[in-house]
């Protein structure tokens, strides 16, 4: 049956990484046969200048009906003032929470060609392959109470909550398990037990589902050290799991250890694998229109939904491929410049890939 492919380009450079992601799949389509439709609709900044709000009803209706979701980037500084409930990133917020997509899968993988332009020695990066599962509808980003007060002696207060459920922590962690069996065998829980209630029962919950996957093993480790480890020794670490505001943090710093945050892809799916993929990066206003984007990371995530939520794998090997054999031949976008033989733009990029695609 033909799956149904929801395409969110968003805002700055979304569009263009994802007309390159769009140009590999009709190509496949085309040339090999897969077997699925294309629709897009509006998210982010563009949605709140075509329907007044970042996450219209026609995108989330568009939404359910898909069978998987491929989203660029949202945001950009001329919506910076707006209301937050009308902000780009809360748009980005919103589909993840209406669609459960909870666990959010962000791989840290260097490519052998690129581990030049990591900000760490060859040998602490080179070959390098980290799976960040980080829990992407609670903790911090979506707990109550929230908001702004006045207290009675006029000055001005702030909060946020950071709140997890035992089901919460519980689902989050039979996706790490579950991932790590598949892979070295090894859970690290980041947490900052020492300090916060919540990571106490956070610990609590990853030791009890560990008891239910023995051929994994289970360690545990504050978030100020895991950052620190990271950029220490990043190769000691198969799968980490963490909360929302943590792992926001923690993947952008093990994306910046591959080389490029411009090749990162990401997976957040629902218990059911049904799943929005989307670049870890984001929006680059400066560099947007300009062409020079890397779209790798959305190829990449493009890969990652016909492997993951479509069950398409042979056709996500074809794209993993095709990169690595363009990124081996010395082609890269100018974020890649350090290492690169031949420089390309957004456009030549995609064309590589789809000319190197068997
Ligand atoms: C990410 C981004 C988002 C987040 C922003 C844009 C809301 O940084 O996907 O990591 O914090 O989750
Ligand atoms: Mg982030």
């Amino acid at each position: 049956m033909t799956k149904n492919v929801l395409l969110l380009p968003g805002d700055g450079i979304g569009p263009e990484v994802i007309a390159e992601a769009v140009k590999v799949l009709d190509h496949l389509r085309e040339s090999y046969g897969l077997d699925i439709d294309t629709q897009y609709a509006d998210i982010g900044g563009i949605a709140y200048e075509n329907h007044g709000m970042p996450y219209p009803p026609e995108t989330h209706k568009k939404a359910v009906a898909a069978d998987a979701i491929l989203l660029g980037a949202v945001g950009g500084p001329q919506w910076e003032a707006l209301d937050y409930d009308l902000r780009p990133e809360r748009g980005l917020l919103s589909i993840r929470a209406e669609l459960d997509l909870y666990a959010n899968l962000r791989p840290a993988v260097t490519f052998e060609e690129l581990a030049g332009a990591s900000s760490l020695k060859h040998e602490l990066v080179a070959g390098l392959d980290i799976m960040i599962v980080r829990e992407l509808t609670g903790g911090i980003y979506f707990g109550e109470p929230r908001g702004h007060q006045t207290l009675d002696d006029g000055e001005r207060q702030s909060y946020n909550t950071m709140v997890y459920s035992e089901s919460e922590i519980e689902r989050i962690m039979h996706n790490a398990f579950q991932i790590a069996e598949k892979r070295n065998k090894r859970v690290c829980s980041v947490d900052k037990a020492n300090v916060l209630q919540v990571s106490e029962l956070w610990r609590e919950v990853a030791i009890r589902v560990s008891a239910e996957y023995p051929s994994v093993s289970l360690s545990h480790m504050y978030v100020d050290n895991a950052v620190m480890q990271l950029i220490r020794e990043p190769k000691q670490f198969d799968v980490i799991v963490t909360g929302n505001l943590f792992g926001d943090i923690l993947s952008d710093a093990a994306a910046m250890l591959t080389g490029s945050i411009g090749m990162l892809p990401s997976a957040s799916l629902d218990a059911n694998g049904k799943g929005m993929y989307e670049p870890v990066h984001g929006s680059a206003p400066d560099i947007a229109g300009k062409n020079i984007a890397n779209p790798i990371a959305t190829i990449l995530s493009a890969a990652m939904m016909l492997r993951y939520t479509l069950g398409f794998s042979e056709y996500a090997d074809k794209i993993e491929n095709a990169v690595k054999k363009v990124l081996a031949e010395g082609i890269g976008t100018g974020d890649l410049k350090a290492i690169v033989k031949t420089q390309v733009t957004t456009q030549e990029m995609g064309d590589s890939i789809v000319k190197t695609i068997v």
